[in-house]
């Protein structure tokens, strides 16, 4: 579903993504796991055209992310197809607050999909009963809890029908109380066989959800494999001292 061959991006001569290269395949959950500043972002703001590669292939779904059949970089109305097929949660949530939620929910197949009103209002229906939020319809963004808000984000990313969801510590802005509910609308996404890749500090998520996890660090890919391998034999010295200061952290902190 996503290749990436040799990817590299660096920021006023500092390189934050390191001849990246991974594969994801159809229905697979990735967690991606490294420290502040390894490049987790980048990568994923890289497959959803929000940052351009210095070099690398990008492929979505079989198609180049960048540039043409003929090495040409894309129109943008390519990209904006390809870039459609690829949805993206935010840790803030980025709502419209002068929209309902409903609206919200509709507007991109609405606006950038032409559908007619009616069609985009009864997906966007279903897809916030999905994410357990069918009564909040017509409230505004200001009216929901991060938690509900973060719910709504994934709905509207959902209405787009992209073929692979990409979250960017969707639950690190949250109150402790309110990551759970978020977490389990991702795992239901999960076990429904959506394709994702998910940045995330939650290793119990990973650990439960993943079928891959990856450690990034310095820009690199340093190691990845089952959440088994990772969690309870990293070959890497620093997967290990990455892993047990989160670990040792969270437990103190009471949120493991
Ligand atoms: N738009 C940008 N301009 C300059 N530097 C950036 C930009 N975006 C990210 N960086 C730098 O790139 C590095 C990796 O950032 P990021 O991908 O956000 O890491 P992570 O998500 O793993 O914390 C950091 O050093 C960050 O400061
Ligand atoms: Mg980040």
């Amino acid at each position: 579903m996503i290749t990436v061959t040799d990817l590299c991006k660096s920021f006023d001569g500092t390189q934050v993504l390191n001849n990246v290269s991974l594969t994801v395949a159809a229905g697979e959950v990735v967690g991606v796991i490294g420290p502040s500043g390894s490049g987790k972002s980048t990568l994923l703001r890289c497959l959803n055209h929000l940052e351009t590669p210095d070099s690398g292939v990008i492929e979505v779904d079989g198609h180049q992310a960048y540039i043409d059949e003929r090495g040409k970089t894309l129109s943008a109305a390519r990209i904006a197809d390809t870039r459609s097929g690829v949805g993206m949660v935010f840790q803030h949530f980025n709502l419209f607050p002068h929209l309902t939620v409903l609206q919200n929910v509709a507007s991109g197949p609405r606006f950038v999909r032409r559908k007619d009103r009616a069609e985009s209002e009864q997906r966007a229906r279903a897809l916030l009963a999905q994410v357990g939020l069918a009564e909040k319809a017509d409230q505004h963004p200001e009216q929901l809890s991060g938690g509900q808000q973060q719910r709504v984000a994934i709905a509207r990313a959902l209405a787009m029908q992209p073929k692979v969801m990409l979250f960017d510590e969707p639950t690190s802005a949250l109150d402790p109380e309110l990551v759970g509910d978020v977490l389990a609308v991702m795992q239901q996404l999960a076990e429904d066989g959506m394709t994702m890749i998910v940045v995330t500090h939650e290793m119990g998520f990973v650990r439960k959800v993943a079928g891959r996890v990856i450690f990034m660090d310095e820009g690199r890919i340093v190691e990845q494999g089952s959440p088994a391998e990772i969690f309870e034999a990293p070959a890497q010295p620093r997967t290990r001292s990455f892993l047990s200061s989160v670990l040792t952290h969270t437990a103190q902190d009471g949120t493991a």
